[in-house]
C-alpha cells in the first residue's frame, strides 16, 4: 500500500483551476489502487509553523555541525515533524497556482520549512549538494492566468514552474510529471474551461500508471 501526500497550494476551493485538476487526477488514482491512502495538505488551512529567527540559526547550527540552543531546539522540533510528515509518504501530488510569476507565501513557507539539511538535501566535504528525497514521483499542477508556454514572450516571467522544478530536483526528485491549465485569466472564462477540461482529461489517463 502507498501513501500519497496531496499538497494543496490554492486557498480558492472549488474555484480554483490547479485543486480541479489534481482533483480528478486523485480520483481517477484512487480507482486505479483503491488500497492506497492519500492524505490531504491544506496549505491554507494547515497551521504551518514560522521559520523565523530561531528556525534559521537552527538550520546554520546544523550546517556548522553546531549544537542547537533550547529555543533552537524547540523551533527545529516542528520543523523536522512537519518534514518527517512530507518523508512518510511515497508518492507526491502537488496543486500549484501562479501568484506574483512564482507561488503563493504558504507554499514557499511549507518549502522553506522542508528544504533542510541532513533531512532533504545534504552536502558533501567538497561542497557538492545532494537531494535525499529519492525514487518517488511528483505530479505538479500548475495554473497561471497568463500565459507562459516555453519559446511564448511570456516564458522568462514564469518563476512557478521553473522554481518547483528546481527546488524537487535539488532535494532528490528525478520523476517530475508536470501539467499546466494555463490562461486561467487571460483568455477568459470559455477558455479557462475548455483548458481545465482538457487538462483533466489528460490526467485520467495517467494516473493509473502513476
Ligand atoms: C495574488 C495573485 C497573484 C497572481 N499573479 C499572477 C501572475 O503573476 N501571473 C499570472 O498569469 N496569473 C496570476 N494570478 C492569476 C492566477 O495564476 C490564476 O487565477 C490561477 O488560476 C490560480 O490558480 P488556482 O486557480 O489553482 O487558484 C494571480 C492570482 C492571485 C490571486
Amino acid at each position: 500500500m502507498s501513501k500519497v501526500l496531496y499538497i494543496k497550494g490554492s486557498p480558492r476551493g472549488e474555484r480554483s483551476h490547479s485543486v480541479a485538476v489534481t482533483d480528478a487526477f486523485v480520483e481517477a488514482y484512487k480507482k486505479a489502487n483503491p488500497g492506497d491512502e492519500v492524505e490531504v495538505l491544506d496549505l491554507f488551512k494547515s497551521q504551518l509553523p514560522a521559520f523565523d529567527g530561531a528556525a534559521v540559526s537552527g538550520k546554520y547550527k546544523i550546517m556548522h555541525g553546531k549544537e542547537h540552543s533550547a529555543e533552537e531546539k524547540q523551533a527545529w522540533a516542528k520543523v523536522t515533524a512537519l518534514i518527517e510528515h512530507f518523508k512518510s509518504a511515497d508518492k507526491y501530488v502537488l496543486a500549484a497556482p501562479m501568484w506574483n510569476f512564482g507561488i503563493p507565501y504558504r507554499l514557499k513557507q511549507y518549502i522553506d520549512i522542508i528544504v533542510q539539511p541532513g533531512q532533504t538535501f545534504t552536502v558533501d566535504e567538497s561542497g557538492n549538494y545532494k537531494g535525499l528525497v529519492t525514487g518517488k514521483p511528483i505530479l505538479a499542477v500548475y495554473a497561471r492566468g497568463g500565459e507562459y508556454a516555453e519559446g511564448s514572450a511570456g516564458a522568462a516571467f514564469d518563476m512557478q514552474k521553473k522554481y518547483i522544478e528546481l527546488i524537487l530536483g535539488f532535494i532528490g526528485f528525478t520523476d517530475i510529471r508536470a501539467i499546466v491549465v494555463e490562461p486561467t485569466l487571460a483568455g477568459g472564462g470559455e477558455v479557462a474551461k475548455e483548458k481545465r477540461g482538457a487538462a483533466i482529461e489528460k490526467v485520467r489517463q495517467t494516473a493509473s500508471s502513476f
